[in-house]
């Protein structure tokens, strides 16, 4: 039987047009700085991202970990949402890398709320308290639905930072994904971040790869905490060229991915025992409760994945489908099929 895999934009294979452009790559040892592939490709994504210089990165936890370490020094503070990646996924790096005391804000769309923030911000004076940093937001927002983050809330974070001078940092793994829903350049979505991490491995269909975005000092310093993460790679431009084929062809594309999400969302919405918020679905993800049928999450997921709907279970109640360029209207409309018939023999 042939799964459809929804668990996630992740699992794209390079395509034939991708894996000849990494074949033909010019290549040197990019820790010298010579790999003409990964040169260009920071300078292209950094472009696109609106900011002085980029920096080429394994992965996206790379990425976000670097920057963290670029912006602080051991014994500060950074101000995340409670279901951030950065939080929840990267294994406490924050903690066991940068040494840095993590605080946490709770809202519904991964916003976070200046208000709120300003009861617990420390500028270092009093000798009691961590100093605050970094503040760091994630666009699209992973847990919180695929949700594309309120460009006035983002305004209103950005002078928090500035009134207690501190970083903005940008979880952009999924930016383009964003600026494509919001009909919006990626240099506009990043322009109020001091520093973006864009990934080149979930929409865009790149087999690896991260670049994070910023001021030319940021970037020299994240150099380095690439290369103490062991992220320095040699002849890095036979991936690079991926990623540079990602940015060049995949990126308007995404639109297809969020329109096959909602006719999914719509289809699965029908089905007797799940429940779909419509409204929340804005990109590529959508999320789907299992409440109505009174059957845990897990249980659901697997017996879906065992019919060939591979999604994962996210919570204990809520099940993610991720649509990507590996799927096609077909594909989607056979897994509504699949959902619907098994829950047609659960409930
Ligand atoms: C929002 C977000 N940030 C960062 C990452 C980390 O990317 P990677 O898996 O390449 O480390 C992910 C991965 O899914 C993500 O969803």
């Amino acid at each position: 039987m042939r799964a459809i895999d929804l668990r996630s934009d992740t699992v794209t294979r390079p395509s034939a047009a991708m894996r000849q452009a990494m074949a033909e790559a010019v290549v040197g040892d990019d820790v010298f700085g010579d790999d003409p592939t990964v040169r260009e490709l920071e300078e292209v994504a950094a472009e696109l991202l609106g900011k002085a210089a980029g920096l080429y990165l394994p992965s996206g936890t790379m990425s976000n970990q670097a920057a963290l370490l670029a912006w602080t020094e051991r014994g500060d503070e950074v101000f995340l949402h409670e279901r951030s990646h950065i939080l929840l996924y990267e294994q406490a790096g924050a903690a066991v890398i940068g040494s840095l005391q993590t605080h946490t804000f709770a809202s519904e769309d991964g916003m976070l709320d200046p208000e709120t923030m300003e009861e617990f911000v420390h500028s270092g004076e009093d000798p009691h308290n961590a100093p605050t940093r970094v503040v760091a937001l994630e666009n699209t927002h992973n847990h919180c639905g695929g949700r594309v983050l309120d460009p006035a809330g983002i305004l209103a974070v950005r002078l928090f930072c500035d009134r207690h001078g501190l970083a903005l940092h940008l979880d952009g793994a999924r930016v383009a994904n964003a600026a494509v829903a919001s009909v919006r350049s990626m240099a506009e979505l990043a322009a109020p971040f001091d520093s973006v991490s864009l990934c080149l491995s979930k929409g865009l269909g790149a087999p690896v790869g991260s670049v994070l975005a910023g001021p030319a000092e940021f970037v020299k310093r994240a150099r380095r905490a690439r290369k103490m993460l062991g992220g320095g790679m040699r002849q890095a431009g036979i991936l690079a060229a991926a990623g540079l084929y990602a940015l060049r062809n995949n990126v308007s594309r995404l639109a297809e991915d969020h329109r096959r999400a909602h006719a999914l969302a719509e289809r699965l919405a029908t089905v007797p025992g799940l429940a779909v918020e419509l409204r929340s679905v804005e990109t590529n993800m959508v999320f789907v409760s299992t409440r109505p049928s009174g059957r845990r999450a897990a249980e659901v997921a697997r017996l879906f994945s065992e019919a060939g709907a591979l999604c994962l279970a996210e919570s204990p109640w809520r099940i993610r489908f991720v649509t990507h360029l590996d799927v096609d209207d077909a594909d989607v409309e056979e897994a509504g099929e699949i959902v619907a018939r098994t829950m047609a023999a659960l409930v």
